[in-house]
């Protein structure tokens, strides 16, 4: 056994402060590495993250994704289904909810996301503090996945409070402050389904109650697995994605001016953004046989952490990874996964990001006048951010 130099673990804040310089040694003196805090396995080179990705046999997602301290407990009914499921029951569950969650229905979404964003910037304030995260980028993702479900717009203001909520607390590490918010969301979700039955409307709710493959269709508790699913994972990974790439854009004028100029760049920035911050740092496998990598023994049943914060920094698959660039295909990045479980909300996690991130660059009021000293950032979970934002 090769004795381990460096210690890491993804719950020190000096880590959540600024993980890439210990994803750096981990990348080159121990690509296979035993972190004591999450009981895992780190993976932190992009050719060993990709690989085991798209191996979904020996990496399974059925006991969780999401790396556990210890003494917590992840429990049976938060785990949502589909992302934390295995072949044959994913790929059924994949077809299914693929139905509804079509290209064209996505695409349809630009003019709602357009006035949505424009809402939400008419409120920035022309002096003073404005909170991007509580102002702007939180609101953003709930209100769209509400409108997409086919919430009606006088419950859009409840139905935001709950998944704010829902979402603030971890509930994969047992932090349910939004307990009473999920209960509540599970009653309106409820209620919400069996009008959608009796009354079917052209919305993305209908689509998943009349969805249909073989002959099956999703039970009660899919589909309120789903619904939930899509706030858990469509909400704060977006939310902070747009954070952390307002704090970028705020540190390189440049780049922001540039991008202002010639917004035909912008999807190509927000490749770039998901990779050099990604908002996902890192997701979890549990392993079904034993692997044998870079000179280490990893046995069945042992879990492994797949670093896509550090993936996306590799030197080996992006030079010069630590410096931001437009000018760089980006694309390879795996901010989003890949293989069977690749981000099923990328199409409109890049259309909100690109439609939200044009509206703030063309905006006459915003000075990108971040003030990181008084920022928060966020400390549950895999996900990199900010629960605070304030810009002046
Ligand atoms: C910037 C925003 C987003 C990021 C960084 C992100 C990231 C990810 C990642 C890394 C995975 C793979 C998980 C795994 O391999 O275990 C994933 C899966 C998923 N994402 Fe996203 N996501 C984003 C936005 C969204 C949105 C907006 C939605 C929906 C409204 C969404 C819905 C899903 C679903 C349903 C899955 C599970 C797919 C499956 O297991 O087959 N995501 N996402």
């Amino acid at each position: 056994m090769i004795e381990q130099q460096l210690t890491y673990s993804p719950f020190d804040p000096a880590v959540i402060e600024d993980p890439y310089p210990v994803y750096r040694e981990l990348r080159e003196t121990a690509p296979v590495y035993w972190s004591q805090e999450a009981s895992s396995w780190v993976l932190s080179r992009y050719a060993d993250v990709s690989a085991a990705l798209t191996d979904p046999v020996t990496f399974s997602s059925a006991s969780g994704v999401f790396p556990v301290p210890p003494g917590m407990k992840m429990t049976e009914m938060l785990l949502p289904m589909l992302v934390m499921s295995d072949p044959p029951r994913h790929t059924q569950l994949r077809q299914l909810v693929s139905k509804a969650f079509t290209p064209r229905r996505i695409a349809s979404l630009g003019s709602t996301v357009q006035t949505v964003v424009d809402d939400l910037l008419d409120r920035v304030p022309g002096a003073g503090t404005w909170d991007f995260v509580d102002g702007f980028a939180g609101p953003l993702p709930a209100i769209v996945i509400a409108d997409m479900l086919g919430v009606p717009r006088e419950d859009r203001d409840r139905f935001r409070a709950w998944s704010t909520t829902l979402v603030q607390g971890n509930p994969l590490r047992g932090e349910l402050h939004g307990l009473e918010a999920a209960a509540a969301l599970y009653d309106y979700f409820s209620g919400f389904l069996a009008a959608r039955r009796a009354h079917p409307q052209d919305d993305l709710m209908t689509a998943l109650v009349q969805a249909e493959v073989d002959g099956r269709r999703l039970t009660e508790d899919e589909l309120l697995g789903f619904c939930f699913l899509l706030l858990v994972a469509g909400h704060e990974t977006t939310t902070n994605l747009l954070a952390n790439a307002a704090v970028l854009l705020a540190g390189h004028p440049e780049t922001r001016r540039r991008l202002a100029a010639d917004l035909d760049l912008l999807p190509a920035a927000v490749e770039e953004l998901l990779r050099y911050d990604s908002p996902v740092q890192g997701i979890g496998r549990t392993l079904t046989g034993p692997v044998e990598l870079h000179g280490r023994q990893m046995g069945p049943g042992e879990s492994v952490l797949l670093l896509f914060g550090s993936a996306n920094r590799d030197e080996q698959a992006f030079p010069d990874a630590e410096v931001f660039s437009l000018d760089r295909r980006s694309e390879r990045h795996v901010a989003l996964g890949r293989g069977i479980h690749f981000c099923l909300g990328a199409a409109l996690a890049r259309l909100e990001t690109r439609i939200a991130l044009g509206a703030l660059l063309g905006h006459p009021a915003l000075r990108w006048d971040v003030d990181l000293s008084a920022a928060e950032r966020l400390r549950s979970g895999p996900i990199r951010g900010f629960a605070t934002l304030p810009m002046r």
